[in-house]
């Protein structure tokens, strides 16, 4: 036999063992299940789960009992099911991310044992819409909006048509011009940025609202005005106490 094809044949048979370990995804601060692959016609006995390459334990189920606190960073995190041996990791956490084992006894003292390749992914985040207003003629209003994503996105665009005066997509943001022509009016702004097969919203709600910075103008010379009142009847009142004394 040649020697390439002996390579091949030592090839395949790698792929098929490595095959062994299956992987499943989960996402930072939800839960993950990580599948047993027990047969369900047995009824189990013990139920291992471990970690690291020393097998250190983090679940396990033996004698009926079910011990879920053997290391520190799973405690209050888990659940075993002691049925299917399925365990649940909640709250996950980017360090969770590794392979997981699995060893299985059943009633009939069968073993058998698997693997589990656990990812942990970040959602994608709600884009970011900073907004801005824009001089306009009394009783309208003109807002500059930026939608903006940290994150590597694919695209990120803005859905309302009906307001938009034009669109700058470029890259990681999007800027929108907005212009609402009356003080009663209020129009809802939709962002959404898409990842892979991800996608995230953010909406912002806006209308010509000058009324709160007026109000905060008139306080300001409110008060400028009382201060400068009670300064000039401290002066009248101590220029008629001097003309008295005198
Ligand atoms: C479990 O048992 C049922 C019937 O007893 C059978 O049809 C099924 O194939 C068995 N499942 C497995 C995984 O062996
Ligand atoms: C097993 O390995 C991990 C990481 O390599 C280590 O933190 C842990 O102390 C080891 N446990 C034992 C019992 O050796
Ligand atoms: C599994 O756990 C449930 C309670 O969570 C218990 O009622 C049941 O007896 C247990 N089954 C086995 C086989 O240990
Ligand atoms: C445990 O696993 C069995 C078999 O998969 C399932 O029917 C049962 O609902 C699970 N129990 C819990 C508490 O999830
Ligand atoms: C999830 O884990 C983070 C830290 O990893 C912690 O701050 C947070 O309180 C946990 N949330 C829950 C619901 O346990
Ligand atoms: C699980 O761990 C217990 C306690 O160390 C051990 O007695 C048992 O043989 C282990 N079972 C398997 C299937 O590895
Ligand atoms: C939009 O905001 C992002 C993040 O703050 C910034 O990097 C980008 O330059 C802004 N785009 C425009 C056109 O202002
Ligand atoms: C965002 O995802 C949801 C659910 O996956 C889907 O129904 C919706 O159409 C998506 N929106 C866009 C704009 O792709």
């Amino acid at each position: 036999m040649p020697i390439t094809m002996r390579l091949l044949i030592v090839l395949l048979i790698l792929k098929v063992t490595s095959g062994e370990s299956r992987e499943v995804t989960g996402y930072i601060g939800e839960s993950a299940t990580l599948l047993s692959g027990a047969d369900p016609n047995r009824t189990l006995s013990t139920i291992n789960w471990s970690i690291y390459t020393n097998n250190t334990y983090i679940a396990t189920l033996s004698k009926g009992t079910i011990q879920l606190e053997w290391f520190g960073r799973y405690i209050g995190r888990l659940s075993l099911n002691n049925s299917s041996g399925d365990l649940t990791i909640r709250n996950l956490t980017s360090k969770d991310a590794m392979q997981y084992s699995v060893d299985l006894t059943d009633t009939k003292r069968h073993n058998s044992a698997h693997k589990i390749d656990l990812k942990v992914k970040q959602r994608l985040q709600k884009p970011t819409i900073d907004t801005a207003s824009l001089p306009a003629a009394a009783g309208s209003c003109w807002w500059r909006l930026n939608c903006s994503s940290t994150e590597k996105v694919n695209n990120l665009f803005w859905h309302d048509e009906t307001f938009i005066s034009e669109t700058h997509p470029k890259g990681s943001s999007a800027v929108l011009l907005a212009f609402l022509e009356s003080t009663e009016m209020q129009a809802e702004f939709r962002c959404t940025s898409i990842r892979n097969r991800e996608n995230a919203s953010n909406v912002v709600t806006l209308k010509c609202d000058d009324k709160p910075k007026h109000r905060n103008h008139y306080m300001l010379l409110f008060f400028v005005g009382y201060l400068l009142g009670v300064f000039l009847t401290l002066c009248l009142v101590s220029i008629g106490e001097k003309s008295t004394t005198a």
